[in-house]
C-alpha cells in the first residue's frame, strides 16, 4: 500500500499517525485493556502512598508536592476507569489486584520506613515504571484503533514527566549516596517485584522470583498524626486570633492582608486532616476520592498562597508567623472520618455568606496588595467548589441539608481545643508574635507602625476560628 497518497496531499488518519503506523497489528482490546488496568492499580496506589503519608510527613515542600501528586494520580485513575469501561469489559474488576508482585511493590512504598525510601519507592522505582510502560503502550499499540487509549496515556505522561522532575529534584536534595546504597535490598526486592509481574505492564516474560516482604512483612498502619519540619518551631501557638482582628472594622484593609496570609498558610492543616478522612473511609465510588483529592490539592494550593504572599513582603515566616497544627492534630486524633468531615463542611459553609469569603476578597481588593486580591478571588471560587464536594459527598451520606449542619456543629463543638493545658504543659507559651510581623510588614511597605494595630493582642483562648465563644473547654 505504499502507494496510496491522500487527496491533494492533505493530512490523512485526521493527522493522528502514518498510514503504515495504521496497518501494524497493535495490541487486541483484551491485551490492551490488560495493561490499562494496571496502569490503573498503580497509579490508584500511588494516589493511596501520597495521601496516606502526607500528613505524617513533616516537610513541608514535601507536603505540598504529595498533595498535587495524589491529585494528579486521583484524575489519572478517573480517566483509566472510565477507558476500561468503554472495552468491553462489564464486569470491570477494576478492584482486583492485577498481579500479586505488584501488590508487594506498592505495600512495600507505602511501608516505606523514612521520607528517604519513600522518595526512592515513588521517583526513583514506580513512576519510571509507569512512564517506560505508558511510552511502551503507545509503542506497541494501533495508534488509530486504540486511539482514546492514547490520548489517556500521553495525558497521563504529562504529569508523570513533571512529577518524575520534582521527586529527582527531592532525590538530589535528600537522598545521599549511602542512603541509597543501604537502601539497596530493598530497591532489589522492589526490582524483583516488577520483573515477576512480567513488567508493570505485564508486556514482558514472568521471571521467577522469591519475593520476600521487607518494610510490608508487618502490615501496614496509617498514621494520621500531623508532623511538621523545623521551621514551624511552635506548632501549639494559638497566640493571634486571626479571625477577630480581620473582622475587626476598625482595623485597616493592608495589615489584614498578612492575617489572610497567615490564614492561608495555615490551611497546611486542611491537607492534613483531609488526607486522614481519604484514607480511613473506604468503599466508595472513585469519583469521591477524585473530589475529596481535589479538594485536598485545592488546600494545600491556599498554604502556598500564603507562602508565596509572605516571601513578597519580605517576611521569613518560619520565624516570624507561628503555623500552628492543632486544627488537624485535634480532628484526626479526637473524630471518626465522617465526624471530621462534617466538622470541614461545617466550617465551609460558614465561609459562604457576607462574612466569608467575599468579605475576604474585599479586603484584599482594598488593600494595597494586589496578591491578597488575586489569591482571595481564587481562594473564594475554590471554597464554593468544596461547599459543592460537601454536598455532593457529605450532605448525600447524612440525607438532609439542615441534619448535616447541625452535626458539623456539633462534631465541631465536642472537639477539644486543650489552650490552657498546652500552655501548662510547656507546648507553647501563645506568644504574640503578630506585632514582629506587623512591624516587619511596614518596613516593608515603607509605614510607621499604626499603634493600635501594633498592639493588637486578642488569642484564640476564649473565641474559636469561626468566632463563636469557646465554653469551658470546648
Ligand atoms: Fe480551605
Ligand atoms: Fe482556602
Ligand atoms: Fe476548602
Amino acid at each position: 500500500m505504499s502507494t496510496y497518497q491522500s487527496f491533494k496531499d492533505l493530512p490523512s488518519l485526521a493527522g493522528i499517525c502514518t498510514m503504515d503506523e495504521a496497518m501494524k497489528p497493535g495490541l487486541s482490546v483484551e491485551a490492551c485493556v490488560a495493561r490499562l488496568k494496571r496502569y490503573h492499580y498503580l497509579l490508584k496506589r500511588l494516589h493511596q502512598v501520597f495521601n496516606n503519608r502526607l500528613t505524617s510527613e513533616p516537610i513541608y515542600e514535601l507536603k505540598m508536592g504529595f498533595s498535587l501528586h495524589a491529585h494528579y494520580c486521583a484524575e489519572h485513575v478517573a480517566a483509566l476507569r472510565k477507558r476500561v469501561g468503554e472495552m468491553r469489559e462489564p464486569p470491570l474488576g477494576l478492584e482486583a489486584i492485577p498481579h500479586p508482585a505488584l501488590e508487594v511493590f506498592c505495600d512495600e512504598i507505602l511501608a516505606a520506613p523514612a521520607t528517604e525510601q519513600l522518595l526512592l519507592g515513588i521517583y526513583d522505582r514506580a513512576l519510571p515504571a509507569l512512564k517506560t510502560a505508558l511510552e511502551k503502550h503507545i509503542a506497541d499499540t494501533n495508534l488509530l484503533a486504540d486511539h482514546p487509549s492514547v490520548r489517556i496515556c500521553r495525558f497521563a505522561l504529562l504529569e508523570i514527566e513533571e512529577m518524575l522532575r520534582y521527586g529527582e529534584q527531592c532525590l538530589k536534595s535528600l537522598v545521599t549516596d549511602a542512603v541509597r546504597q543501604e537502601a539497596q535490598p530493598w530497591l532489589t526486592l522492589l526490582d524483583d517485584c516488577l520483573a515477576s509481574a512480567g513488567g508493570l505492564d505485564g508486556s514482558g516474560a514472568a521471571v521467577e522470583k522469591t519475593l520476600t516482604r521487607q518494610h510490608s512483612a508487618k502490615p501496614y498502619q496509617y498514621d494520621a498524626v500531623p508532623r511538621r519540619d523545623e521551621r514551624f518551631p511552635d506548632p501549639y501557638n494559638m497566640g493571634v486570633n486571626a479571625e477577630v482582628f480581620l473582622y475587626d472594622e476598625s482595623f485597616p484593609a493592608t495589615p489584614k492582608t498578612l492575617m489572610m496570609f497567615y490564614k492561608r498558610l495555615r490551611e497546611i492543616d486542611v491537607p492534613e486532616m483531609m488526607a486522614s478522612i481519604i484514607a480511613e473511609t473506604p468503599d466508595k465510588p472513585w469519583d469521591y476520592y477524585r473530589d475529596m483529592t481535589r479538594q485536598l490539592w485545592d488546600e494545600a494550593r491556599h498554604a502556598m498562597m500564603g507562602e508565596v504572599g509572605f516571601a513578597n513582603l519580605g517576611i521569613e515566616w518560619p520565624k516570624q508567623v507561628m503555623i500552628n497544627f492543632t486544627w488537624s492534630l485535634a480532628l484526626n486524633t479526637q473524630l471518626t472520618p465522617l465526624e471530621r468531615h462534617a466538622v470541614l463542611y461545617f466550617i465551609e459553609q460558614g465561609l459562604m455568606p457576607r462574612t466569608g469569603k467575599r468579605f475576604e476578597w474585599e479586603v484584599g481588593q482594598a488593600s494595597q496588595n494586589p496578591l491578597s486580591a488575586l489569591f482571595q478571588d481564587y481562594d473564594w471560587a475554590d471554597e464554593v467548589l468544596h461547599a459543592r464536594v460537601g454536598r455532593d459527598w457529605y450532605v448525600k451520606q447524612i440525607g438532609d441539608a439542615k441534619k448535616a449542619v447541625d452535626y458539623g456543629d456539633e462534631c465541631w463543638s465536642k472537639v477539644l481545643m486543650n489552650w490552657e493545658t498546652w500552655r501548662k504543659e510547656g507546648k507553647t507559651a501563645h506568644r504574640n508574635w503578630w506585632p514582629e510581623v506587623y512591624a516587619a510588614a511596614c518596613k516593608n511597605w515603607n509605614v510607621a507602625p499604626d499603634p493600635a494595630v501594633l498592639s493588637y493582642n486578642t488569642t484564640y483562648e476564649t473565641v474559636r476560628a469561626d468566632l463563636k465563644n469557646l465554653v469551658g473547654s470546648a
